[in-house]
């Protein structure tokens, strides 16, 4: 499959190359049977046990070349029930994603096999081709213990879909924001675990020979397998890093409201530390259970990050805001020193911001040093009405009436 990150000028997304034509990755037109498109290892990735490479290396690595399955439509219908409203598991931009069963032997309806997520686009969606080939350029190559495995792909006709490994605890936004039993509140160490996860995947990136930013760091782009270990997903709007002698790349101004870094939404540079700021932003999220935008709540405080940057320095404010679900069984030092962490990687300036690199360490140090979770003195009850009050899990924007203002569009700028 062609891939164009070895070509040091092109500043642009594998996906606008056009080397999917030309290097056998061509669209399917008929009900083929599956097969990979190149072979790193001579076998399809379901051959190979998922857990064998992250065991092998530990710190990732990115492949000469993807080895993803190429899935026939037929194929992914059934494995998803023909698409049946009961194997949803949730839906973006990008369409809806379903969680199927693949296992040539077992039948789909048995409910066995190996299990994937079926992202499917709907044909309705602002996303496209262009994401769709981000996420097969992109993702098809890396191989890190915290970065989602994407297992193959499906392109017939206008249907295009992505197959993942199926991420069996969900979203952290889910987690952090979501409702009923499906939605458990996360305690403080896992918490931490999650966001050491996708820290070192985002550092994995950023220390690539050519440097990936990401663009569309977010709780939602966050998930989570059966034992909370964190793998970060969605790479429609991945770009690679500006060259040697550059700071950034300038770039139709795409993201997430309340994530997309202050300069990158004000002038279209996007600097590798711009994936950094939206690190802070989660970190806010996850100490407060609070969602970077939301519009349900008073209008000063729509935006988390500007509502809640002055708390951040400050002991007995932030001990008010801290999540309520956390019922005080945190430790307070670590709580203070990642509120510390998350308002420099909100500086303004992105030179300011730590590197991934010094986030990772930082967080590694505060985890080694946890001491043991008091019990709860006073429970903050403070922001429980935006928590079980009547705001959906996804809140759509009047300005973008068929798109969620947590999920990933172009974003119109604004000052800086
Ligand atoms: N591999 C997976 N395993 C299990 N669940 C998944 C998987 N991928 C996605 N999901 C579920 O589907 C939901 C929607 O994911 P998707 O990436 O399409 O949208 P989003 O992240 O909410 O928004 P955006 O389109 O802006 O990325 C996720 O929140 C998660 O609950
Ligand atoms: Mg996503």
């Amino acid at each position: 499959m062609g891939i164009c990150f070895s070509n040091a000028s092109d500043n642009q997304s594998p996906c606008t190359t056009g080397h999917f034509s030309s290097a056998g990755m061509s669209q399917t037109t008929s009900n083929t049977t599956s097969s990979t498109v190149s072979n790193v290892s001579g076998n399809s990735q379901f051959s190979g046990a998922s857990g064998s490479v992250d065991e092998v290396y530990p710190n990732g690595q990115i492949l000469p070349h993807s080895s993803l399955r190429m899935f026939s439509f037929t194929e992914l219908k059934a494995a998803t029930r023909n698409f049946r409203n009961d194997t949803v598991l949730g839906e973006g931009g990008f369409g809806k994603v379903y969680k199927g069963w693949l296992d040539e032997r077992a039948s789909a309806k048995s409910g066995s096999g190996t299990v994937i997520a079926v992202k499917k686009l709907n044909s309705e969606s602002l996303q496209g081709l262009e994401e769709w080939q981000s996420e097969v350029n992109f993702l098809g190559r890396f191989s890190h213990p915290n970065l989602v495995k994407l297992l193959g792909y499906c392109w017939e006709d206008k249907e295009l879909l992505l197959v993942y490994e199926f991420m069996q605890k969900g979203s952290l936004e889910n987690h952090l924001f979501g409702r009923g039993s499906a939605a458990q509140p996360l305690p403080w160490n896992v918490r931490l675990k999650i966001v050491i996860g996708a820290a070192r995947g985002l550092a994995f990136l950023h220390a690539s020979e050519k440097q990936v930013i990401y663009r569309d760091f977010k709780a939602s782009n966050i998930l989570l397998d059966g034992s909370y270990n964190a793998k970060i997903s969605d790479f429609g709007l991945a770009k690679l890093g500006p060259s040697a002698s550059q700071s950034h790349v300038t770039t139709r101004v795409v993201g997430t409201h309340g994530y997309a870094a202050p300069e990158y939404v004000a002038t279209g540079h996007l600097y590798v530390k711009s994936d950094v700021y939206g690190f802070g932003v989660v970190l806010v999220e996850m100490l407060t259970g609070l969602r970077a935008l939301d519009t349900n709540r008073p209008s000063h405080q729509h935006n988390l990050v500007e509502w809640i940057k002055p708390h951040l320095s400050d002991r007995r404010k932030l001990k008010d805001k801290m999540d309520s679900r956390l019922e005080g069984k945190y430790p307070s030092r670590a709580a203070v020193q990642i509120a510390q962490l998350a308002l420099s990687c909100l500086g303004p300036e992105p030179k300011t911001r730590p590197s991934m690199k010094e986030v990772v360490e930082k967080l590694e140090h505060i985890e080694a040093a946890n001491e043991r979770p008091k019990e709860p003195r006073v429970s903050s009850r403070h922001q429980t009405a935006y928590r079980y009050g009547q705001q959906p899990l996804h809140h759509r924007s009047p300005l973008h009436p068929r798109h969620d203002v947590n999920r990933a569009y172009p974003l119109p700028r604004r000052a800086y």
